[in-house]
């Protein structure tokens, strides 16, 4: 079968990679610069992923039987919209159908009419004056959000980065006097306190297939500090759930999962694809914090390579309708994102990486190339992250352990978090948990 994966970075690497482990297989790839992992293992056309009728023409010109998308801005470009109606089964949601993650206002609105469990107190206003009375009004701290995408960078947090309630008013003004995300609009949401954790499930338009819980750790640094990033690595435990979360937890998630799938087929037809919820264990359960229409970064690192179930039998029933539940290896996963000096915001780009996959390898661990150029067979940084190392153990201390050994065998002008999947860490999350939660 012939297939094309739409993304560039290491997300889309694993996607690749899972793909291609059916042996019928015939991979193709667009990309906006040549990522080393998806190179050689794909026929690909160095082209934005943003660029519609460049991906249709190399998908009708190789006569490509299904596209697989990565990322989230092609998709609220319509790009699966455009490839089914010229006859490519897609493994995305439509341009309606990502407004779960694409358009905020949407979602939120979405949970109340539909009354699915786990959303947060909310108000979507066009006017910053309505904002500010709403901020002044309300007794807990805000978080503020632009409608539309902002590549991760426009929510801001009061208490992380918005000192207080006068800085909340003012980023909801800016917010909408700019139109920050496309939309002259913002959404003033509660602020919920815990844990995070990550959901994905495959979606066929009505049944969902849900995977092994996940963590990100989104700060840049060492003890969650520093500026927010894409994500600087993430674990998950054997049994698929995470040491801080049980299963009644993980289960009403799922739910909340299923309900909002239901309620987007009634409101705007079948959404089918990847669907990733981003929850807070709150001390009243699980908190939907946000929906990306897509596999997380790093968070499908962690997943992926854990499958029982075929891949490519998956994307086939996400198409037709006819999808059952993934099988997943009970191992603990730890993936590290290696990232350039500086990132993020202050990172110096091309920058030679000496990666040595021989030694990953054999020391037991998967290599993902993010945004990183191949030239003359050379790795060069860009100014975001660069690969993701992943490891599998029987524990996560385990797969923590083999995957900080393969650290060293990656060099250049760059840096991790070596904290990631720590005993340590971990401790403290379950201790955060437990004082929430009043155990
Ligand atoms: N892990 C964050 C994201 O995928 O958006």
């Amino acid at each position: 079968m012939k297939i094309l994966v739409v993304g560039t970075g290491a997300r889309e690497h694993a996607i690749c990679q899972a793909a291609v482990e059916d042996e019928e297989t015939e991979l193709y790839s667009i990309m906006s610069n040549q990522n080393p992992g998806i190179a050689r293992i794909s026929k690909f056309k160095i082209a934005s992923e943003n660029d519609i009728p460049a991906v249709k023409k190399f998908a009708l010109y190789n006569k490509v039987d299904m596209a697989i998308i990565g990322p989230e801005a092609p998709l609220e470009k319509g790009i699966v919209d455009s490839l089914e109606s010229a006859g490519v089964a897609c493994v995305g949601p439509t341009k309606e159908a990502a407004r779960i993650e694409t358009d905020k206002a949407f979602m939120r609105d979405l949970f109340e009419e539909h009354h699915i469990k786990g959303s947060l107190v909310y108000e979507v206003y066009d006017n910053a004056a309505d904002a500010a009375d709403f901020i002044d009004n309300f007794n807990l701290d805000v978080v503020v959000k632009p409608i539309g995408l902002t590549g991760g960078k426009g929510v801001k947090i009061v208490g992380e980065q918005l000192n207080d309630a006068e800085e909340a008013k003012a980023y909801a003004k800016e917010v909408i006097d700019t139109k920050m995300g496309g939309y002259a609009g913002v959404v003033i949401e509660e602020r919920a306190i815990g844990e995070e954790f990550t959901v994905q499930a495959f979606v066929d338009g009505k049944n969902i297939a849900p995977m092994p819980v996940v963590q990100d750790h989104p700060y840049a640094y060492e003890g969650d500090q520093g500026p927010i990033t894409g994500g600087m690595g993430s674990y998950s435990d054997t049994n698929g759930l995470l040491p801080f979360l049980d299963k009644k937890y993980y289960d009403e998630s799922v739910k909340i999962m299923e309900d909002t799938v239901k309620a987007i087929n009634k409101e705007v037809g079948p959404y089918r694809g990847f669907l990733y919820g981003q929850f807070m264990l709150s001390k009243d359960g699980p908190k939907l914090i946000e929906y990306n229409a897509r596999f997380g970064d790093p968070e499908a690192m962690n997943v992926l390579p854990l499958m029982k179930t075929n891949f490519m039998d998956i994307c086939e029933g996400i198409v037709d309708g006819s999808l059952k539940g993934a099988e997943f290896a009970e191992k603990a996963t730890v993936c590290k994102y290696i990232v350039p000096e500086g990132y993020p915001g202050n990172a110096v780009p091309n920058q030679v990486i000496e990666v040595n996959e021989e030694k990953i390898n054999n020391n037991h661990t998967l290599v993902y190339y993010a945004a990183v150029n191949q030239k003359n067979h050379r790795i060069y940084s860009s100014s975001s992250r660069a690969l993701a190392l992943v490891s599998m153990g029987e524990t996560i201390a385990e797969a923590e352990e083999i995957c900080e050994a393969s650290t060293k065998y990656v060099k250049g002008y760059i840096y991790h978090r070596k904290d990631v999947g720590t005993t340590e860490l971990i401790e403290k999350r379950i201790k955060h948990m437990q004082d929430i939660l009043g155990k």
